[in-house]
């Protein structure tokens, strides 16, 4: 494929294939490679693709670096060009590029004439940093997204009626990026909702020329909360039962009325299954069994998801069978703590299988964590 592609009367693609890159940000697996999309935009004046000296502006969506990496050599091209882009960028731009850049910062709602075609922008933060917008081409009805609605996928072409059908690398994007960000994803969508689009270009992966309202469709639906009314998810570990049989209490002394009590192995669910229920908790319990003075590896992992997610609450609660040690409900406590949980009740441990009255309270645990559920205000 060419490096440069007309993808509608003068607009450009002039992005970059990384077909091999197999790890992204030294974080997110990328087995279809990526993309780094591009786009050159000529206003009716301009007839040439394009002398460098005559661009007059730069529209940084986005400063992340693997979009704004190139900017200051792409300036040194462009002596005249103003960089068009929100207040955060201007700011991060500042220690990402250490010359000065002449920015125009915009307001949300401002449009730029390129002189026959003009630019809307959407302050649309947090997908997925602070600094991100949308750009209209209003004219063409081509919106650019920067990392919103893109994908890690490197494919033959570049649209996305060329190649197979990639959600699932979409959904799996949204999950690395957006997904602790679900409310400023509505927020966005609610700001571009009505708008004529023809074709969304994202920052990465395919340009979606085919149903493009699918994609903002698909954000939608992932980002809306799946649950009403409130419940608590209790999530556990039991290698040997003794834990099953604590968390079987405590969600016993957790089901209040008005309490839906979610309690799940952590082993049956999927990490998705796992981030989804604990975004939509309003009070979250852990049963965690000390192995080897340890948390076990699956509830780390747990432990490590809340960061990587929007949570509703704040409310915690702890218990955990252990055999000699029984370190695993303390390391849990100041992991949630450094996380601003707070807890209604101690944590409950059993040695090895839990006697009755340990079982009374585990209920009484349950209780206590429905009981702030119930009054906390949203
Ligand atoms: Fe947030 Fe593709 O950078």
């Amino acid at each position: 494929m060419n490096d440069i592609v007309e993808i509608q009367p003068d607009i450009y693609w002039i992005g970059a294939l990384h077909p091999d890159l197999r790890i992204f940000d030294d974080l997110f697996p990328t087995k279809n490679g990526t993309t780094y999309n591009s786009y050159l935009v000529r206003g009716k004046e301009v007839k040439r693709l394009t002398d460098p000296a005559m661009v007059d502006y730069i529209i940084v969506n986005h400063t992340e670096p693997d979009h704004s990496g190139a900017l200051a050599l792409l300036l040194e091209h462009c002596p005249k060009a103003v960089v068009v882009c929100t207040q955060s960028a201007a700011n991060f731009l500042k220690n990402l590029i250490h010359a000065p850049v002449t920015t125009h910062v915009v307001k949300d709602g401002e449009v730029l004439d390129l002189g026959g075609r003009q630019l809307r922008f959407f302050i649309a933060p947090f997908l997925h940093w602070p600094d991100t917008m949308f750009t209209l081409l209003e004219e063409d009805r081509v919106l650019f997204t920067c990392d919103a609605f893109g994908a890690h996928y490197c494919g033959t072409g570049l649209f996305n009626d060329e190649m197979p059908d990639v959600t699932a690398d979409m959904e799996f994007y949204f999950d690395c990026l957006v997904r602790p960000f679900k409310d400023k994803v509505l927020s966005a969508i609610d700001k571009i909702r009505g708008e004529q689009i023809d074709m969304i270009c994202p920052s990465h992966g395919p340009l979606l020329r085919g149903n493009p309202l699918r994609a903002v469709a698909l954000y939608e639906q992932w980002s809306r909360p799946a649950r009403d009314g409130k419940n608590i998810v209790l999530l556990y570990l039991s290698p040997h039962g003794n834990t099953a049989k604590m968390s079987e209490a405590v969600a016993r002394g957790a089901s209040l009325p008005g309490i839906e009590v979610i309690r799940r192995h952590i082993n049956d669910l999927t990490s998705g299954e796992i981030r989804s229920l604990m975004e939509e908790a309003d009070g979250l319990i852990f049963g965690i069994p000390t192995i080897n003075r340890d948390i076990p590896k699956p509830v780390w992992d747990v432990l490590a998801y809340l960061s990587t997610i929007h949570l509703k609450t704040a409310i915690a609660g702890l218990f955990g069978s252990y055999g000699w040690s029984g370190e695993a409900c303390k390391m849990a406590e100041d992991r949630l703590k450094g996380l601003r949980f707070t807890f209604p009740a101690p944590f409950v441990r059993a040695a090895f299988a839990p006697r009755a009255e340990v079982l009374a309270q585990c209920e009484d645990l349950g209780k206590a964590v429905a009981e702030a559920v119930l009054h906390n205000k949203p």
